[in-house]
């Protein structure tokens, strides 16, 4: 069984170096354990496989067919529930812990945290249909977005969406008309500061600097506070902030707390999301129980006692709850040693996007000391899930378990090369479940008219 597994539900830093250390590796094997980037509960089996939520995955592979998502249900419930109790530890009274919905925008996924108390941000229209038809109240939902145009806010508004989160001043004007068209109880709002700080993450996903795409600089927060302020159909609540995620250190999240505190006293604070996790076995993230402690420490210290703290996490809820299962469709040698999967870019973008990095076994021999790169099926060169890995031997028709693929990887996958996209299956206490079916080829063309 995993050791100290809760504890570490860390991050990726984008440009490490191989990550197996080989004594870590035969220790592994050894001892029969999984690193705590797979699941918690995961093991090898006695027949030697990686075994997720009870479920050998060679034997998942077989009988539902590869690339396949796997998800150990367990796991995420288990996260869901330590976030809430990590909070109520830190001594926080008033909460609440909304699943960002676009790391893993299914219904089985919103309906499990639904079902573990917790609420969701969505940041489209199609996020909040999601989020309504899975069961979330719509009082616990948050809207986010750059970008939302008439269209959705009147969704938001029509549906009750508890919090509608101000990013620009086109925004204010927007929900001034509608909320007049509408009449009624005013909308609650918040409104985002970005407030100029930078943690340290990969660029494409930090957002709290002062050039930044999203919210308002501190100058111009003071004045969207003031504006919504004057519209009628607006009730402002508070200010939310998101500076980045894959977050490995905890300081940026003080150092905004700090920075929006000049901006005046709310009863609401949204801290967003960010909180890293770890991609491969020698990250380290902070636990959930540090982060709550950091977060709720530095609000009573920078902003007063008796707030409302919402939190957003998305990466750390889903992340390492989920493997992908693949199968090797052929092995080339030439400068490297190229085993290509039947997946690639498609189902995991992320090392594509920001040369994330993961950690990946053959499902039934785990451990191994040949040096390959695992390619996906893509007709790009950079379609490399995993370069430079340790393996035992990989061969065609092996099955290969990606960890850690929960976040960002059924959110982002695509149809390129008319690849469909692969199923979710949940896995717990040995029983398999599709939640999302594999598209089919004919989905490919659902759409032509
Ligand atoms: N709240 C807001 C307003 C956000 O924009 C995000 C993520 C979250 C919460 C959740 O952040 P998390 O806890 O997951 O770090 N596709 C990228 C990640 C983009 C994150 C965008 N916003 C990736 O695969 O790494």
């Amino acid at each position: 069984m995993i050791a100290d597994h809760e504890a570490r539900t860390g991050g990726h830093a984008p440009s490490r170096p191989p990550r197996r250390n080989r004594d870590n590796r035969s220790a592994m094997a050894s001892t029969q354990t999984l690193s705590h980037v797979y699941p918690i509960d995961s093991r090898l089996n006695d027949r030697g496989r990686v075994e997720i939520g009870g479920c050998d995955v060679v034997e998942i592979a077989k009988r539902f067919g590869t690339p396949a998502y796997l998800v150990a249900e367990d796991d995420l419930r288990a996260r869901a529930r330590s976030f809430r109790a990590a909070f109520e530890a830190a001594g926080q009274q008033d909460f609440d812990v909304l699943f960002a919905s676009k790391a893993f925008p299914a219904t089985a996924i919103l309906h499990l945290f639904a079902e573990e108390g917790l609420g969701c941000d969505v940041a489209s229209a199609g996020e909040l249909h999601l989020a309504l038809r899975a069961g979330l109240d719509p009082e616990r939902i948050v809207l986010h977005g750059n970008a939302r145009d008439d269209g959705e806010f009147a969704m938001a508004l029509d549906r009750g969406v508890g919090l509608i989160v101000i990013d620009n001043f086109d925004d204010i004007e927007r929900l001034e008309r509608l909320t007049n068209a509408r009449g009624g109880r005013p909308q609650a709002v918040l409104v985002r500061v970005t407030p100029g700080v930078r943690g340290d993450t990969h660029e494409k996903i930090s957002t709290g600097q002062a050039n930044s795409k999203f919210g308002f600089g501190l100058a111009d927060a003071a004045v969207a506070i003031e504006r919504v302020r004057t519209v009628a159909g607006l009730d402002l609540r508070g200010l939310h902030f998101h500076i980045g995620s894959n977050l490995l250190d905890l300081e940026p999240f003080r150092a905004a707390i700090s920075a929006i505190a000049q901006l005046g006293d709310f009863p609401v604070y949204d801290i967003g999301g960010g909180l890293g996790v770890a991609y491969t076995p020698d990250q380290a993230p902070p636990t959930v129980d540090d982060y709550a402690s950091a977060v709720v420490d530095a609000v009573r210290e920078e902003l007063g006692r008796g707030k409302r703290l919402l939190l957003e996490p998305g990466r750390a809820l889903v992340a390492n709850g989920c493997v992908t299962v693949y199968r090797v469709v052929s092995v080339k040698q030439n400068v490297s040693r190229w085993v290509a999967l039947d997946g690639g870019m498609s189902d995991n973008l992320r090392p594509m996007l920001y040369g994330a990095r993961y950690d990946a076994e053959i499902a039934d021999r785990v451990g191994g000391e040949t040096l390959v790169t695992l390619a996906g099926k893509h007709c790009e060169s950079g379609d490399v899930l995993v370069s430079d890995v340790l393996l035992d031997d990989p061969r065609v028709g092996d099955i290969v378990v990606i960890a850690a693929t929960g976040a960002y990887g059924h959110a982002m996958a695509n149809n390129y090369n008319a690849v469909p996209r692969p199923p979710v299956i949940f896995c717990r206490d040995g029983e398999a479940r599709v939640v999302v079916r594999r598209e089919t080829l004919d989905d490919l063309h659902a759409r032509d008219q």
